[in-house]
């Protein structure tokens, strides 16, 4: 449960952030900043609740500094953001030379502008074009084969996102190791301390309080019993 006090805060830095949500899209031709109540975007009212009423937009700021933190070779692993809204971490993400990058929405309006953003959005540093923004819930795709980096912000209620996390630990056990999961909340990642708490497959790379960038735990080596001498004749 997130407090008055908390949502009053919260209110108050979202309208400090909103010039320079506008900004980007002014600079890179796409509208992403614009806050829109789910119910309007074309979600059946009982599935709102589930993707936390809303849209709203994830500051630049903050995905640059979660992705700052990757550790890979780019080139070889697919970007998935769950929730992709108008696309905003698509777009930003083109800007590092990934394989593909897919966007999941289950609202055919946002996922619409989603589409159109990929197409105009411009920027002297994009190094992958292959952007692909899908419709459909989360709870029913499964990403394509190799190396995935997984980005979320806040996107789903608690059951969506330890089904989520339950989908990549299934691949993972099923040998498919290489797995990045950047997680982001707005406020604070700690208002899914529950879900995140329980993936002890995972490991932080890095974390902050507004997020935390994950990757599977070294496999141990197994230990191989000492072979017995040779029995004397
Ligand atoms: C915080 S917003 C998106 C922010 C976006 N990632 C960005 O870069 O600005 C979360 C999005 O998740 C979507 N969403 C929620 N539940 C979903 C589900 N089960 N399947 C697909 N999309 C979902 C919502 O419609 C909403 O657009």
């Amino acid at each position: 449960m997130v407090s008055k006090f908390t949502w009053r805060l919260f209110r108050a830095r979202l309208a400090f952030e909103d010039p320079r949500s506008r900004a980007f899209d002014r600079r890179h031709h796409v509208e992403t900043a614009r806050e829109e109540p789910l119910g309007e975007m074309g979600v059946a009212a009982d599935a709102i609740k589930r993707g936390n009423n809303e849209y709203r937009v994830t500051w630049g700021w903050l995905i640059k500094k979660a992705m700052a933190q990757l550790d890979i070779d780019f080139r070889r692993y697919s970007f998935i953001d769950y929730g992709s809204g108008k696309g905003k971490a698509m777009l930003m993400a083109s800007d590092y030379p990934f394989k593909t990058i897919i966007g999941l929405e289950y609202a055919k309006r946002l996922h619409d502008i989603a589409a159109e953003n990929c197409r105009t959005y411009r920027s002297a540093d994009q190094q992958c074009h292959s952007l692909k923004p899908i419709l459909g819930d989360v709870l029913d795709y499964a990403p394509p084969p190799g190396p995935i980096v997984c980005f979320m912000c806040n996107p789903f209620d608690e059951t969506t996102l330890r089904a989520v996390f339950n989908s990549w630990r299934a691949r993972y056990e099923g040998g498919e190791r290489e797995i990045r999961v950047l997680y982001l909340n707005m406020r604070n990642i700690a208002e899914s301390a529950r879900v995140l708490e329980d993936q002890d497959w995972l490991a932080a790379l890095a974390r902050n309080r507004r997020f935390v960038v994950l990757a599977p735990k070294p496999v141990s080596p197994t230990i191989l019993p000492t072979p017995s001498p040779p029995s004397r004749p």
